[in-house]
C-alpha cells in the first residue's frame, strides 16, 4: 500500500503519524477482511471510492470496474432501478435499508442481498457506506423449509383423513358383521336356553352366564364402534356428539364434567367436526387415565373469525416438561390435529394445579389440498 502521510517532521508528528499508520492499518484489514460487502461512496459525488473483496468475489466485477463510477453505473446497481432514487434517500436521510434486495451479478446470477448504508462524515467529506449481504443461501433454505413444511401439513391431512376414513369403514364392518352376528346369537340363543332351562336347574345356571356373556360382548362391540368413529357425529352432528360424550365420560369414570356450548350450531365442516372432537375425546381420557380429578369441563365459545376451546380439570396437574412434550403419542396427535386445523394449543398445567389446555381454531380453514 502506498503511503500518504507526509514524512514527519518533528517527534510529536512522528507518533502522531505512527498512531495513523496503525489506525489505518487497523481499518484495512477490517475492511479486506470482512464477510459482507463493503462499498463506499463519495456522498456528494455518488462515486465509488472504494469496495472490499467480499464484494468483488459476491458480484464478480473488479475492483477497477467499480472505483469512480456513480453507484447507478455499475452493473448490479444499475440492475436496480431505483438505484438514483436509494441515492438520493440516502442523500435526504442518510440511512437507507433493504431486507432483501434482487442484485444480478457479472456472470447474469441473480442473488438476494441485504442492502443497508449509512451516511457520515469523514473530516470534512461526506461518505455513504453501503453493507451488503448475501442472503440468497438463507432465502433458499427459508423457501424450501416453508415448502417443506407445506408438504407436511398436507401429509398430514391426508393421513388423518385416511385414518378417519378407515376407521369409520371398521366401526362400520364392526357393527355390521360381528354386531349383527351377535344379535342373531342372541335371538337364537334366547330362543333354545326358554326351552332348555326348564329341564335341569344347573344347565339353567349356565345358560345364563352364557347369556350375560352375550350381552357384555355386544356392550363391548357397540362401545368399540363408539370409539372408532362416533355415530353421533354423522347422524347427529358434532354438537350432540360432544354432549353424548361428555355425560358418557361423567357415566362412565364418576368425574363431573360440564359442557359449555355457546352455540347449538357452530356450522363446522367434517374436517373441523373430526377435529375437535378428537382433541376433546383425546383430552378428556387423559383426565380419566391420569389426572384423579373431581371436576373436568369443556367449552366451545365461537369469538367471529375463530373458535375458542377449553378443556379443564383440577386433578394432579403435570410437571412443565410434560405439557410440552412433543414425544408422547396422545398429545403429540392433539398437537398434530390443531397444526393441521391452522389453530394454537396452550396447555397450563404444574403438579397440584390441574390441566388447562386451550386451543384456538380458525373458522375459515386453508387446509384443503
Ligand atoms: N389432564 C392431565 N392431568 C395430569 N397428567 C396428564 C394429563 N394429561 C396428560 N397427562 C400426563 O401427560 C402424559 C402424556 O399424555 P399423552 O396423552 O401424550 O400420553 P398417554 O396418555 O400417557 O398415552 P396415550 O398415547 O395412550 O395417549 C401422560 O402420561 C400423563 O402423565
Ligand atoms: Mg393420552
Amino acid at each position: 500500500m502506498q503511503d500518504t502521510f507526509p514524512p514527519p517532521t518533528d517527534v510529536h508528528a512522528a507518533t502522531t503519524l505512527k498512531a495513523l499508520r496503525r489506525s489505518e492499518s487497523r481499518y484495512r484489514r477490517l475492511f479486506e477482511a470482512a464477510q459482507d460487502g463493503i462499498l463506499l461512496l463519495n456522498a456528494d459525488t455518488a462515486q465509488i471510492e472504494d469496495v472490499n473483496p467480499y464484494l468483488v468475489d459476491m458480484l464478480g466485477y473488479s475492483h477497477a470496474e467499480f472505483l469512480g463510477k456513480k453507484l447507478w453505473e455499475v452493473g448490479p446497481f444499475a440492475d436496480v432501478a431505483e438505484s438514483k432514487g436509494v441515492f438520493a434517500e440516502l442523500q435526504a436521510t442518510g440511512y437507507v435499508r433493504y431486507e432483501d434486495l434482487p442484485l444480478r451479478t457479472k456472470t447474469g446470477a441473480l442473488i438476494q442481498v441485504e442492502f443497508v448504508s449509512n451516511t457520515y462524515d469523514c473530516e470534512g467529506i461526506k461518505v455513504i457506506q453501503c453493507n451488503i449481504r448475501d442472503i440468497t443461501l438463507r432465502k433458499q433454505a427459508e423457501r424450501e423449509l416453508g415448502e417443506s413444511k407445506a408438504h407436511l401439513h398436507q401429509l398430514t391431512i391426508f393421513l388423518q383423513r385416511a385414518r378417519e376414513d378407515d376407521r369409520a369403514h371398521f366401526a362400520r364392518e364392526l357393527h355390521d358383521e360381528l354386531g349383527q352376528n351377535l344379535t342373531a346369537l342372541r335371538i337364537d340363543f334366547n330362543g333354545l336356553a326358554d326351552s332348555l332351562a326348564s329341564t335341569d336347574p344347573a344347565i339353567g345356571a349356565r345358560l345364563a352366564a352364557i347369556d350375560q356373556m352375550i350381552n357384555c360382548t355386544v356392550d363391548a362391540t357397540r362401545l368399540m364402534c363408539e370409539e372408532l368413529r362416533p355415530g353421533m357425529l354423522d347422524d347427529f352432528g358434532f354438537e350432540a356428539a360432544i354432549a353424548s360424550y361428555a355425560r358418557n365420560f361423567t357415566h362412565q369414570f364418576g368425574v363431573p364434567c360440564d359442557l359449555l356450548l355457546d352455540s347449538e350450531d357452530y356450522g363446522l365442516d367434517d374436517l373441523l367436526s373430526t377435529a375437535i372432537f378428537r382433541i376433546v375425546q383425546e383430552s378428556l381420557t387423559n383426565i380419566a387415565r391420569h389426572a384423579h380429578a373431581s371436576h373436568a369441563m369443556v367449552a366451545l365459545k365461537d369469538r367471529g373469525d375463530d373458535l375458542l376451546l377449553t378443556i379443564a380439570d383440577d386433578g394432579c396437574g403435570m410437571p412443565a416438561e410434560l405439557t410440552g412434550a412433543r414425544k408422547t403419542y396422545g398429545m403429540l396427535g392433539m398437537r398434530e390435529r390443531v397444526n393441521m386445523i391452522g389453530g394454537h394449543i396452550a396447555i397450563d398445567s404444574a403438579p397440584g394445579r390441574g390441566t388447562h389446555i386451550e386451543v384456538s381454531i380458525p373458522k375459515s380453514q386453508q387446509t384443503t389440498p
